[in-house]
């Protein structure tokens, strides 16, 4: 009874207010009891801010009570509102479950890009301000196979593997079978090494290289060493295309993490390529049925606003007046009517019309 009276606030909140939700409605008032306070987001105070090397930073956070507590490896959406704009980026929670259920703080580890909009914006964040979070997603996890492991990672792409260390030695995973973990960065670029250390102290079964491709060179030479492990690669994408090539020549199970804009193509995939009139603000552009609304728009250098470009923050979302599109996630395809959509997540089917 109460899920179809929300179903139905919610359709009429969608249909005459232009908001996803009718908790959505009422968020400016909300927000004057609980600041940052998001329908579909949890939140988060901010406990620090640090500086881990020149280009990297741990951000503590402490979510509030009702999030649920990720699996080690998993990442979330971070949202914050600068300059009135709401910006989400997504990161891999850098400590284990355990440490969260004991400390209530999950910690992020970042690498600070010189002209990024969210990660140099960071450290002007003061203690206790509230941050918007997402619940923890991703399958990146501890696998469940018996094999040994190998952990392959470059820059940034250590954060899931100290969450997933963290969770195994202290649950006592890392005893039944060999762990070991190949760590590239730049010269002088190794974080969170005093952690790797104390993991292969207290875990004889841990053992770790700490490498640079300049001097120790690529990934690939290291690779046919661990034939017979199951391999986890978080890292660039070049380290990541030359894992996973290695991995398919000698036949080696291979899991990955590597946060990218989804494909423009969707799964269902849409082999003929046709083109549409999207309308909007008076004007009319050329689309096509191959690439999102968003990267059209863009490309038309039309002001649009959005985050994560990957459907999860909902900042593209906007009203589309009339016409159909498919979602690139799921295939799914909208009615004509007028209603929200993600611009990140949507393709063309017929022509449209959109209000940003
Ligand atoms: S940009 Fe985040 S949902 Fe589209």
């Amino acid at each position: 009874m109460i899920s179809t009276l929300k179903l139905l606030l919610d359709k009429l909140a969608d249909r005459f207010l232009h908001y996803g939700s009718w908790k959505g409605y009422w968020e400016v008032l909300m927000q004057q009891f609980k600041p940052a306070w998001r329908d579909g987001y949890f939140r988060a105070r901010l406990v620090s801010v640090k500086n881990l090397s020149s280009d990297m930073l741990e951000v503590l956070l402490k979510p509030e009570v009702s999030w649920p507590t990720h699996v080690a490896g998993q990442h979330i959406a971070l949202t914050i509102e600068l300059d009135g704009k709401l910006t989400t980026r997504i990161f891999t929670i850098a400590t284990g479950a355990n440490t969260h259920q004991r400390t209530k703080h999950i910690r992020l580890v970042t690498k600070v890009k010189a002209h990024g909009v969210l990660t140099p914006n960071l450290h002007s964040f003061v203690p206790n301000q509230w941050v918007n979070i997402s619940a923890p997603m991703g399958k990146f996890v501890w696998p469940t196979t018996e094999k040994p492991l190998l952990m392959i990672a470059g820059g940034s792409g250590i954060t899931p593997f100290i969450a997933m260390l963290d969770d195994a030695i202290n649950n006592a995973q890392v005893n039944h079978r060999p762990v070991h973990l190949l760590y590239f960065a730049k010269p002088n670029e190794h974080v969170l090494l005093n952690e790797l250390s104390a993991f292969s102290k207290r875990c004889e079964n841990f053992t770790y290289d700490v490498l640079t491709k300049q001097k120790d060179g690529d990934v690939e030479a290291y690779l046919s060493y661990f034939a017979s492990a199951h391999w986890l690669v978080c890292g660039p994408h070049t380290m990541f295309d030359q894992v996973e090539r290695c991995a398919k020549m000698i036949n080696v199970p291979v899991s990955s993490e590597h946060f990218a804009a989804l494909p423009v193509v969707s799964n269902t995939s849409l082999t003929q390529n046709e083109t549409f009139a999207l309308v909007h603000n008076g004007q009319s552009f050329t689309i096509d049925n191959q690439q999102t609304l968003l990267l059209q728009l863009q490309q038309a250098e039309q002001p649009v606003t959005y985050g994560c470009g990957m459907g999860i923050c909902h900042q593209c979302q906007c009203v589309k007046k009339r016409g159909v599109v498919r979602d690139t996630r799921t295939g799914e395809l909208s009615d004509s009517a007028e209603q929200l959509i993600q611009l990140c997540v949507s393709q063309a089917v017929t022509d449209l019309e959109i209000q940003l």
